[in-house]
């Protein structure tokens, strides 16, 4: 792809000078193609001949199909075809071919592969015809018999078969080994808490439903314009699942509505579309339903346990985490729960400890900050009521037992401003204030309450490649098989490549969202900025030395002898430091050379070496206030600071964005969010927004966002760490702790709707 991306308008930036820094909070450049509807996503992509294909998925949970009866669909009007896994094109056979680029360990799901039924809507059929209506008019023609077998759903009626997750997948952490003797520590301590915590499943809810446009040539390469966080990984798992040529296939996700770890993994409407294509020797759409995306994956079901002991004077002796989680028969999906408990306060014995209960359904799914989106949630709880026990504040509680090296290997911080992050968030939010005792404040007939937590995410860098090219006209284009899912990824990576070079925003285009483009990792774990943003640093790094070897052949050149330092890049010139009015224009220097282009390239790989030595997290602090009206059991999150320390912040416009998302997500996990299962069926049954609750406009009021001043040059050349899943953690401890503070009832169990909330008997752990 070398097509510019026409409808990418960026904003002027500094008016004075025109030039970009990074740390400028800048509207993001896809915005105006986003709200004029010029931004095309998956579904919105034309053929001539494109047909389309609708799901059909499993009634049961487990079993066979023992009979599937296709010839009332077939005669239906518009019908092209019925593929099942009886006349199916060829698939490989090996799992290894199914393994895309985040898999865990096991057997990945094989749409259509066979007559066996793993997990309740799984895909049973596609129903391919003319017209969309057409096909799903007939997808309710088929008759289907199933051969139902006993399934296993519900992670609370079969925790006795917990056990340890297979260690095999790439980056997995499994929980340390245990530092001191925990169980001896907290038995003797004097200060002791031991509670249990629950949170039920999410589904992913992003705008833009799962989607595959497979367009065919007549030569039979096939362009798929796909709903994924890597154009990349769906490229890989096609060419591997189909045999396909790298080259015969070419994924594109110029945009993405959302997504918060579903499109990490191919979805199944990816294969199942282009298995219509193959078969059909023609363009194919399969678009799943809001209800069909409760069928390939949540946040998993879990249960937690937390043992907290301190000395009287509230230094933290004993640290306790265990957790058991759900995942499917055929692979271990793991986030590790507990791991951030033993990252974050200073204590000589903690002991974690991670198990899995496999059930009949599909395999969980990564969900913003998975694994510490619950392990925080009950840690920070747990240090909440620790605090009440303790007749301590909670804040100085957390500042009492700050740690300034891992706790449980030593390691140092890359950069940990986490003290600045409750200093700052707790002036902005008025703590100080804060009385002791629950039920202490009241508005009319409401109780206020202030609760408050910390955050914890891992900061990571992957590998990346990216390219630059300077052409004769001025332009920049820069580009990377990145993602931007919304997250402002067009933006901060063009001001970094504007920043290198001095030029203005709107000459800078920054592509992405193709797998033909310079390798990227999936857009996932919040590591885009420090992973791709250092290839862009790097490549116009690159770029500009170069262009600087070009400089000292001027005839009579003032740059001879000059090195990078002595110069600099900022209008559209490259220019002595010392003395500014000595200058070159960029296009001027390439005109003079008889350039039509100039192109670098960079490979970035992270430091490992160095950045193993380092522990690598950022942090926040979250404050928040409750309104609770107990006759009705209804919680309002009223107010929310949230604080975050994320090394350098490249556009604070988009970076806030990204976290006050996550805190909006957090009060949605806090109140609203669940998946409701029948386990007569293993189906979850509230599969719509009518059912489902998200948290929306009226639910949500005053956030805050705050970053405090950080630069991490050991997670990433350009010191940022990133903000994407941050902003969740310790949302819904925090909205926790501030319905205790304002009524003295503690919930450990998430959402925590009015039937918890209202007085009466002990809610349900
Ligand atoms: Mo994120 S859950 O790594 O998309």
């Amino acid at each position: 792809m070398t097509d510019l991306i026409p409808e990418l308008k960026p904003p002027v930036a500094d008016a004075g000078t025109g030039c970009v820094r990074t740390g400028m909070a800048l509207p993001r450049i896809d915005g105006r193609a986003k709200v004029t509807g010029a931004a095309q996503y998956a579904a919105e992509y034309h053929a001539p001949d494109l047909a389309h294909g609708v799901v059909v998925g499993s009634t049961i949970a487990c079993g066979r199909i023992a009979s599937l009866d296709t010839r009332a669909a077939l005669a239906a009007p518009g019908v092209i075809e019925v593929i099942t896994h009886l006349n199916r094109p060829r698939l490989r056979s090996f799992d290894l071919f199914y393994k895309d680029m985040t898999a865990p360990a096991g057997s990945p799901f094989r749409p259509l592969y066979d007559d066996r039924i793993h997990s309740s809507g799984q895909p049973v059929a596609l129903v391919v015809a003319r017209t969309f209506e057409e096909a799903r008019y007939a997808a309710g023609l088929l008759d289907i018999a199933y051969q139902q077998r006993p399934h296993q759903t519900g992670l609370r009626s079969h925790l006795e078969r917990a056990r340890e997750p297979s260690h095999m997948k790439a980056g997995y952490t499994p929980p340390p080994d245990e530092k001191g003797h925990a169980l001896q520590a907290w038995e003797a301590a004097p200060v002791r808490i031991d509670s249990s915590f629950y949170s039920g499943v999410e589904h992913h809810n992003p705008m833009e439903l799962f989607s595959s446009t497979v367009i065919r040539a007549r030569d039979g390469h096939l362009t798929i314009h796909d709903k994924t966080q890597s154009s990349q990984n769906s490229r890989w798992y096609v060419s591997h699942v189909f045999g396909l040529a790298k080259d015969k296939v070419t994924v594109r996700n110029t945009y993405v509505g959302g997504a918060f770890g579903s499109g990490l993994r191919p979805q199944y409407q990816l294969p199942l579309a282009v298995m219509a294509a193959l078969m059909l020797k023609r363009s194919v759409r399969v678009t799943l339903t809001r209800q069909q995306m409760f069928t390939f994956g949540h946040r998993p079901e879990t249960v937690q346990r937390l043992r907290l002991a301190a000395s009287e004077d509230g230094k933290l002796q004993s640290i306790m985490h265990e957790a058991v989680a759900e995942t499917s028969r055929s692979e271990d999906y793991v986030e590790a729960v507990v791991n951030w408990s033993g990252q974050l306060y200073a204590c000589d014995n903690i002991r974690l400890d991670y198990q899995l209960v496999a059930l009949d359904q599909f395999t969980p799914l990564d969900m913003r900050a998975p694994g510490a989106a619950h392990g925080m949630h009950a840690l920070e709880i747990a240090m909440d009521e620790l605090s009440y026990a303790l007749k301590m504040d909670p804040l100085a509680l957390r500042l009492a037992n700050y740690a300034s090296v891992n706790p449980t290997d030593g390691k140092p911080y890359s950069s940990k401003q986490l003290r600045q992050c409750y200093q700052q968030g707790a002036q902005l939010f008025g703590w100080a204030r804060r009385p002791p005792a629950p039920r202490a404040m009241r508005v009319g007939r409401e109780l206020v309450g202030w609760g408050m937590a910390t955050g914890m995410w891992d900061a990571m860098q992957m590998f990346a490649r990216a390219s630059a090219v300077l052409h004769a006209d001025g332009r920049l284009v820069v580009s990377s098989a990145a993602t931007d899912i919304g997250t402002g990824t067009y933006t901060a990576m063009a001001m970094i490549a504007a920043e290198a070079l001095g030029l203005p925003l709107e000459r800078v285009v920054f592509q992405l969202g193709d797998s033909t483009l310079p390798v990227a990792p999936v857009e996932g774990g919040s590591s885009h900025v420090a992973t791709v943003g250092s290839a862009v640093a790097g490549v116009c790094e690159k770029l500009c030395k170069s262009l600087l070897k070009l400089a000292h052949r001027l005839p009579d050149s003032p740059f001879s002898g000059k090195r990078m330092k002595d110069v600099e890049f900022a209008g559209g010139a490259l220019r002595l430091r010392a003395r500014p009015e000595v200058s070159v224009g960029l296009a001027a220097l390439l005109a003079t050379a008889g350039m039509q282009r100039m192109e670098e390239k960079y490979l970035m790989l992270p430091a490992m070496l160095k950045q193993r030595k380092y522990t690598r997290a950022v942090h926040s602090a979250v404050f928040c206030e409750v309104r609770v009206d107990e006759a009705l059991g209804t919680v309002r999150v009223t107010r929310v600071v949230s604080a975050v320390a994320a090394g350098r912040i490249i556009n604070a416009r988009t970076a806030a964005s990204q976290v006050s998302g996550g805190v909006v997500w957090g009060i949605s996990q806090a109140l609203h969010e669940e998946s409701s299962m029948d386990h007569r069926h293993g189906r979850f049954m509230n599969h719509n927004f009518a059912e489902y609750h998200v948290a929306v406009n009226a639910d949500i009021h005053d956030i805050q966002v705050v970053f405090v001043e950080e630069d991490d040059r050991i997670v990433s050349r350009i010191g940022a760490k990133g903000v994407g899943e941050i902003g969740i953690v310790g949302v819904a401890a925090a909205v926790s702790n501030a319905i205790y503070h304002a009524t003295g009832r503690r919930l450990r169990s998430t959402p925590m709707t009015p039937d918890k909330v209202l007085p009466g008997e002990t809610p349900p752990a």
